[in-house]
């Protein structure tokens, strides 16, 4: 079946990631274009992060200025109603909700680190539709569209197929919006199981490795929507399981999130139950 307004909005990701990704590498190699400004405890914030997200969101909204759009430097812009359910729809809407993080992965950044990306997903009706992560540094794009699965750089993925957490390792997500006892208790239960755990400090790449079958899964406690919407659809389109991020009130507040791949999805959903975070799987 086609579906114009969406194809078009979904052919527009892999230019639009690609663009943005480069712009923010030129920042990155050139660390006097930026200065960084601090928003939290270990939460930082640059010009390159505002730069990026300037330029993706000018291009959504010159195309379809009808678009609503959830960016994390700039908020919502009004864009979501105040009870996070209902779009802004100016035209009478398409119900087309963009949500977008510039730079995933910010204080690997400006520690010049070369491990962040860049994440946007696109929502229809409150549910993800369409979502993209590139990797400027590795050249990798990772791209997904609900229902057609999930690919990296042209090729299909699949989750990893290993059956116990033994078999590889899972990436653990932590920042300073929970303490520390869900992430532990997430990387003592693996331990248990005889697994691995890896934060390298982006949670939509991990997500995108999950995609990948590089990691078997991720955990985090606290996680917000535009770190997680594109990588969430890439782990479903690649046969992975993701917990309810968006029915539990994930696109306005954020909140606990597990993907993992198939034959240790009941495995991990043990451990996170073990966080204190039931349901998960
Ligand atoms: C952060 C990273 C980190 C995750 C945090 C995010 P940022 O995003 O994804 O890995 O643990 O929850 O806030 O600040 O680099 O865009
Ligand atoms: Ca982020
Ligand atoms: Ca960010």
């Amino acid at each position: 079946m086609t579906d114009a307004a969406l194809d078009t909005r979904s052919g527009l990701l892999p230019g639009l990631l690609r663009e943005a990704g480069a712009l923010a590498l030129a920042y990155f190699r050139d660390p006097s274009r930026f200065t960084v400004q601090v928003k939290g405890l270990q939460d930082q914030a640059s010009d390159a992060d505002r730069a990026v997200e300037e330029l993706i969101s000018g291009r959504i909204a010159a195309l379809f200025p009808q678009d609503a759009i959830l960016g994390e430097e700039t908020g919502s812009g009004g864009a979501l109603a105040a009870d996070g359910e209902t779009w802004d729809r100016r035209d009478g809407g398409a119900g087309f909700l963009w949500v977008i993080d510039p730079i995933d992965g910010t204080q690997c950044f400006v520690n010049a680190i070369p491990v962040w990306c860049v994440s946007v997903a696109l929502l229809r009706n409150g549910q993800t539709v369409a979502g993209g992560i590139f990797d400027p540094n590795a050249d990798e794009l990772f791209l997904a569209r609900a229902g057609r699965g999930a690919s990296l750089n042209g090729t299909p993925l699949t989750c990893s197929p290993a059956g116990t957490l033994d078999q590889g390792v899972v990436g653990i997500g932590f920042s300073h919006r929970t303490g520390t006892e869900p992430a532990l208790a997430a990387i003592d239960g693996l331990a248990q199981a005889g697994g691995m755990f890896q934060r390298n400090g982006s949670g939509a790449l991990m997500l995108a490795y999950v995609a990948a079958g590089r990691l078997l899964g991720y955990f985090e406690a606290h996680i917000n929507a535009w770190d997680c919407l594109a990588g969430n659809l890439l782990v479903t389109e690649a046969g992975g399981h993701v917990s309810p991020f968006l029915a539990d009130g994930g696109l306005t507040g954020g909140g606990p999130l597990l993907a993992a791949a198939p034959g240790v999805a009941a495995e991990l959903g043990r451990i996170c139950a073990m966080t204190g975070n039931e349901g998960c799987l």
